[in-house]
């Protein structure tokens, strides 16, 4: 599966959603998961995400994402169509500690 990561939050760039053939983005407040029992593992959204927050969870030390993306899939709601990126998106891509002050 892949499965979305830390750079993804308080950006919610979207381009992924508008790729993914099975529809399984989910939406939080400041990021987006993918469920990994639905991802086809196709990986068109990998290179679409301009954040590079779209990563294969055969990486190493994505275990913490995993966890995340399959508790959190269940939780929020689908969201299959792309919008507007969060305002502050570009002076977020790239900063560090995002997960321990926006994680939501
Ligand atoms: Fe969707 Fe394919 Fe990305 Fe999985 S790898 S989330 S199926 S676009
Ligand atoms: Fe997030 Fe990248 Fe999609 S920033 S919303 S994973 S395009």
């Amino acid at each position: 599966t892949y499965i979305v990561t830390d750079n993804c939050i308080k950006c919610k760039y979207t381009d992924c959603v508008e790729v993914c053939p099975v529809d399984c983005f989910y939406e939080g407040e400041n990021m987006l998961v993918i469920h990994p029992d639905e991802c086809i593992d196709c990986g068109v959204c990998e290179p679409e995400c301009p954040a590079d927050a779209i990563k294969p969870d055969t990486e190493p030390g994505l275990e913490k994402w995993l966890e995340i993306n399959t508790e959190y899939a269940t939780k929020w709601p689908n969201i299959t169509a792309k919008k507007e990126p969060m305002p502050e998106a570009d002076a977020m891509d790239g900063q560090p500690g995002k997960f321990e002050k926006f994680f939501s």
